[in-house]
């Protein structure tokens, strides 16, 4: 983000907290609570949106090697990620092509060749069919190139394996991805690595998880006993990159930004930056690491995160862990501030209480959110 940028972004908000007004949108909107709660809506989202959609399916520091892999579960299908040794990522589905098992247990590691243990039929790491026990005799006609991995379309852009988990899909990721390139770049995403990850399971729909980011109406009230006081009160405000969300939530230090010349203004030391990438992952800058909070949507009422710590590969090192593991903690500990009251949420849903939820003026990115979504769905 250039410095001109940063400060406009900044002079905004300052001017909006000196007022004592509001980032607003046009009008209050309603959400409808079967947005959260149909399964027959889950369903039209994992089809329309996440299975259309590239996801962050792992940091490149996460395959960095040729032999890498992984294995990870996107949009519900088994996915196995590799490095072959040409240094090309690839992704596939994780599944046999002889009976359908599942070819690579849950994990990463180093291997050249991934063999089923089911009957032992064996692929490189390019996918390509190597070996069939008792070939000849079992399959004397099988054409080998016809039985590679199944392909899942992928890129490796902005340090990150993007995937579509649908083998079908043709998708133009440089149209979907460029609106962030400055942003990505200027945070160093490409030199980064993960210093701590975590994966849990939480009560609630994924969209309740994901709107708690993006909104500071809840941060004096919610976060009040941890970081609700270092931020200014219900201020906030976003920009759309292409189809992806920048917010910006600011500390109670830019009140003394005055005292500063221009050019000296740093975002990061300001507030926080929260990117929302449609549909399912949430990038938050800290002043010297990033939280990525990624969604794997099991059901209406269920969603699996893993919350994994970003840091400059330069500063992870053996002294530094401590602190990263800290910072780690912190992050998991505010967050878990905002799930626990995403899941009392899911549950009120169900009481009957609501028939919608209610969206104020300031809350204007959860309209903007949700209708994006719902743009994709059929009809
Ligand atoms: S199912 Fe994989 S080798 Fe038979
Ligand atoms: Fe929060």
């Amino acid at each position: 983000m250039d410095q001109q940028l940063q400060i406009e972004l900044l002079e905004e908000l300052r001017g909006l907290g000196a007022e004592g007004d509001f980032f607003i949108g046009d009008a209050v909107h309603r959400s409808p609570i079967e947005r959260y709660t149909s399964e027959t809506r889950f369903q039209a989202e994992m089809d329309h949106v996440f299975r259309a959609l590239p996801m962050v399916a792992a940091h490149a520091s996460e395959l960095a090697e040729p032999g890498s892999y992984l294995t990870v579960r996107l949009a519900g299908l088994p996915v196995l990620l590799t490095r072959d040794k040409s240094g090309q990522a690839n992704a596939f589905l994780n599944v046999c092509r002889h009976r359908g098992a599942r070819l690579v247990g849950d994990g990463q590691g180093c291997k050249k060749v991934f063999s089923c243990p089911y009957h032992g039929w064996t692929w490189d790491a390019a996918g390509q069919l190597r070996g069939v026990p008792h070939e000849k005799e079992g399959f004397p006609e099988l054409d080998r190139s016809q039985y590679g991995l199944r392909r899942l379309p992928m890129a490796e852009r902005l340090g990150m394996i993007w995937v579509v988990p649908d083998p079908d899909a043709q998708f133009d990721f440089d149209a979907f991805l460029s609106p962030l390139q400055q942003d990505f770049d200027w945070l160093g995403m490409a030199g980064m690595v993960v210093a701590e990850s975590e994966d849990a399971e939480y009560e609630a729909n994924w969209k309740l998880l994901a709107e708690g980011g993006i909104e500071a109406y809840h941060f004096r009230i919610t976060h009040r006993d941890t970081i609700g006081p270092h931020f200014m009160d219900n201020l906030s405000s976003y920009q759309m990159l292409g189809a992806h969300m920048r917010s910006i939530l600011p500390r109670t230090s830019i009140e003394e930004l005055e005292q500063l010349p221009r050019e000296n203004w740093s975002i990061r030391d300001h507030a926080n930056v929260l990117y929302t990438l449609m549909p399912s992952d949430q990038f938050l800058l800290m002043q010297d690491h990033v939280a990525w909070i990624h969604a794997e949507p099991l059901s209406a009422g269920r969603t699996a995160l893993r919350i994994a710590t970003l840091v400059p590969k330069e500063d992870f090192t053996p002294d530094r862990a401590g602190h990263w593991k800290r910072n780690h903690a912190i992050t998991k500990m505010t967050l878990a501030e905002d799930f626990d009251v995403n899941e009392a949420v899911q549950s009120g849903l169900a009481s009957g209480a609501n028939s919608e939820l209610n969206f104020g003026r300031f809350e204007s990115a959860l309209h903007k959110f949700n209708s994006d979504i719902e743009a994709r769905l059929p009809g």
